[in-house]
């Protein structure tokens, strides 16, 4: 685990997390930002699961509010962590249909951009489409596959989870929608991955997803879009361990970004 400024907040006797002004005003100037700029660009099952969520605009909301919706919905649930945690815990957490939500917002300084997953990026990014079965079910079905998979192997499926739950992307009738958490809670790459000419959007295909190298701290170059948000429950269905085997023995795609130490200088 690698370190963080961050602390995750902790209730107090009363089972509520108190929450600073300057901290619910943080969470205000998100979600407001964030709400304008996901309209016409997030897909619908999103849309939809977020309206059923209600969140509050004025303050950051109680993990208990989120779970009186989700819990009925699908079985989920949102599980108060650190703000770090390890893979094995993670998976653990995933297995049992618990989301782990770190209870710590961003600071102004990056508001924009930061390492770490905050409560903003778990509950706005991720929250509302746990609210469908189709995301819910490979949600479940990635964390019972990461809890037995070996370190190598946890690799491999990494990538699924990053090109599909934090940046995947759906086609509709409309158009591309996103539905991944990831762009969803960042201002710029939702309006990247709809204006910017860079990126590339490949068709779905779960062994060139499992090969893709992909970096966490620029806009990402590659995008894979799935045609139906229903098309989660087809990869759940897969024999998802034996594609690893096959990614493994082929090998990683070469990366189509720079390194990072050349970006660095
Ligand atoms: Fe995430």
């Amino acid at each position: 685990m690698k370190a963080t400024q961050y602390v995750a907040r902790e209730p107090g006797p009363d089972g509520i997390i108190h929450y600073s002004t300057e901290e619910n005003a943080i969470w205000q100037t998100l979600i407001e930002r964030q709400l304008a700029c996901v309209a016409g660009r997030a897909c619908d099952e999103y849309m939809d699961g977020l309206a059923r969520l209600e969140l509050p605009r004025d303050r950051i909301p109680q993990l208990d509010d989120i779970n009186r919706i989700l819990e009925p919905a699908t079985g989920w649930q949102v599980s108060r962590v650190p703000a770090l945690i390890s893979f094995d815990r993670f998976f653990a957490l995933l297995a049992s249909k618990q989301f782990p939500v770190a209870t710590f917002i961003r600071s102004r300084q990056e508001l924009d951009y930061l390492q770490e997953p905050d409560i903003f990026h778990e509950i706005f990014g991720h929250c509302a489409l746990l609210t469908n079965p189709a995301f819910a079910r490979f949600t479940h079905t990635y964390g019972q596959l990461g809890r037995e998979a070996s370190p190598q192997d946890r690799g491999f499926l990494a990538r699924l989870y990053w090109f599909t739950v934090e940046f995947g992307l759906l086609n509709t009738p409309a158009g591309r929608r996103i539905y991944g958490g990831g762009i969803l809670s960042s201002p710029g790459e939702t309006r990247y991955a709809f204006e910017s000419p860079v990126p590339e959007f490949r068709p779905f295909d779960i062994l060139d997803v499992l090969r893709t190298p992909y970096r966490i701290d620029i806009m990402q170059p590659i995008y894979y879009v799935i045609d139906s948000i229903d098309e989660l429950f087809h990869i759940a269905e897969m024999d998802i361990m034996a594609r690893v085997n096959e990614a493994k023995a082929l090998g990683l795609f070469a990366p189509t970004f720079p390194p990072k130490q050349q970006q660095a200088s």
